[in-house]
């Protein structure tokens, strides 16, 4: 393991993990007739049939275990201007929709306005990871608008993507 550092330094890992850019999702449903949800940026496509993707929370949230009893969730692919809704989403106080707007989708799931996809999905399996749970998500429906510029997370920065 020459001049390679040991992962023991869990802010060393964080910026390591930063280097790897990825989009941002909302994971929001109505629970109790109240809208809740999260920034997750560890969405992942895994397979098309069944039609599976996967978001890793953190065994301390609070807000997964309200979003896990829904019917539906739905998942938002934040576009390019949504960095402040991301930010709201990721508030660990006060109200994440008061400045965000949104609308009903199918079931319990709620979609973030002017997302670049959405997608409502029933939780179809959780696997302990660590100090994170992998949540298997089976897509029930779809929308997207391609031609839309997602916003991209890098070193915990928000970013857009530039033509090459
Ligand atoms: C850009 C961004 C990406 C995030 N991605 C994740 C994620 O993939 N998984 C996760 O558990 N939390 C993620 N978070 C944190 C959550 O959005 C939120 O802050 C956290 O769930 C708050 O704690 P709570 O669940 O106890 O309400 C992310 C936050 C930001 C700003």
């Amino acid at each position: 393991m020459d001049g390679l550092t040991p992962p023991t330094d869990p802010l060393e890992l964080r910026r390591v993990f930063g280097c790897f850019p990825s989009g941002v999702t909302g994971v929001c449903a109505l629970v109790d007739g109240v809208p809740v949800g999260m920034a997750a940026s560890t969405f992942v496509p895994v397979s098309l049939d069944p039609p599976l993707v996967s978001v890793c929370v953190r065994n301390e949230s609070l807000t997964w275990p309200r979003l896990r009893r829904s019917n539906l969730l739905g998942v938002s692919v934040l576009g390019g201007n949504h960095e402040l809704a991301c930010r709201a989403l990721a508030d660990r106080q006060g109200d994440r929709f008061k400045e965000v707007a949104w609308r009903s989708g199918p079931g319990d799931a709620i979609f973030i306005e002017d997302a670049v996809a959405v997608l409502a999905c029933h939780l179809y399996a959780e696997m302990p990871a660590g100090d994170h749970i992998i949540a298997l998500l089976l897509i029930a429906g779809v929308r997207a608008d391609p031609e839309g510029e997602p916003l991209v997370f890098h070193r915990s920065r928000y970013r857009k993507l530039a033509v090459a």
